[in-house]
């Protein structure tokens, strides 16, 4: 097992390992220390491991209580978050008590997000049981659910107080649900050095998928540390994320999130070699890359569609946004341009 801290204020700690869903009671114990916790998960994942887990945090003493949601992006919506906090409150969670997020990449985003708002602020930790949510999302106290305008456009910040990554959960992943958080994985390689993106060059992420895990979390702690709300630095974590969250919004979410990041990661990178943004030409590798690992670097969407979707993205400040450029495989850069210039820059990259 390896164990990563988040030196936020306050600290966690992440650990990554085998079997953690069933020693979950004992390894939360110290960071959840109120007598009663909610397990919010859904549909999916429910029937493969809530069973395991109620029975781990009851034998640490816990009492337990658990609320189930219907799996999927369409579900990350207010109905499902006003579900949760009524469910909180009819099973009286008081301030000392927990929250426990048992999922993907949506269940963290939005048992977060009650955890954060319920009396306003319990503790929360959580269970990543998907590839996208272990490398990335359970990591870094952003919560959200979707408007109607756009993806993530209310939130809220919460660092939660442990997160347990139990790789056995990999296992058991649908391919492309894999592919998902592959797309996470190979962005921090992009952003981070050469020597991890080298790693899913060659397929590592099937053979070491705990190293590599460790890699991307140490990375991301590092950033999450120096920039908790997303001032500064930590806007570069949003690689291929304004093209990605246009594409997941114009398939009206068919498209799930790590395809859409991956075809937006493949888009800014020719758009960025194309317009002589980097300093070397990286669109080639980063596209192979991707598509090794079975996933989209294209998009159907006309870039009139693209840019009119983006434009209501969080990264939008006025009459501008902020774009990630990667630079080379190691360094990316924040570029800010005009709203009215992103058709532009989005088809030089189509
Ligand atoms: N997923 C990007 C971040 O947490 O900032």
């Amino acid at each position: 097992m390896r164990s990563i801290t988040v030196h936020t204020s306050p600290a966690y700690s992440v650990q990554i390992g085998a079997g953690l869903l069933r020693q979950c009671g004992g390894l939360l114990r110290e960071a959840l220390p109120g007598q009663k916790t909610a397990v919010v998960t859904d549909s999916t994942v429910a029937p493969l491991y809530l069973s395991a887990v109620r029975e781990s945090l009851q034998s640490a003493g816990f009492t337990v209580c658990s609320h189930i949601f219907s799996a999927g992006e369409t579900s990350k919506n207010f109905d499902t978050l006003s579900g949760i906090l009524e469910f909180l409150a009819d099973e009286r969670l008081t301030r000392t008590d927990s929250v426990i997020a048992l999922g993907g990449g949506v269940t963290g985003d939005m048992a977060g997000f009650a955890a954060a708002t319920y009396l306003r602020g319990v503790r929360y930790a959580q269970l990543p049981t998907t590839l996208l949510a272990a490398v990335d999302s359970s990591v870094g106290g952003k919560t959200a659910i979707d408007l109607k305008a756009g993806k993530n456009l209310a939130g809220a910040f919460l660092q939660p107080s442990a997160v347990l990554c139990d790789t056995d959960c990999l296992q058991s992943l649908p391919a492309d649900v894999f592919a998902d958080g592959a797309a996470e994985a190979i962005k921090t390689g992009i952003l981070s050095d050469e020597s991890l993106f080298a790693l899913f060059e060659r397929d590592a992420l099937n053979v070491s998928p705990e190293e590599i895990i460790a890699r991307c979390i140490a990375y991301k702690a590092g950033v999450v540390e120096r920039d908790e709300r997303e001032q500064n630095e930590r806007r570069l974590l949003n690689l291929g994320h304004t093209v990605g969250h246009a594409i997941e919004r114009c398939s009206q979410y068919a498209i799930p999130h790590g395809h859409a990041v991956a075809a937006g990661i493949a888009i800014i990178a020719r758009a960025a070699e194309r317009l002589g943004w980097t300093d070397e030409p990286i669109a080639g590798r980063v596209t192979r890359c991707l598509a090794r690992h079975q996933l989209p670097v294209d998009s159907d969407f006309a870039a009139s569609e693209l840019a009119d979707a983006a434009s209501a993205d969080k990264k939008r400040s006025g009459d501008t946004i902020t774009l990630v450029i990667p630079r080379r495989i190691g360094h990316c850069e924040l570029k800010t341009v005009p709203v009215a210039e992103l058709r532009a820059v989005i088809e030089a990259g189509l």
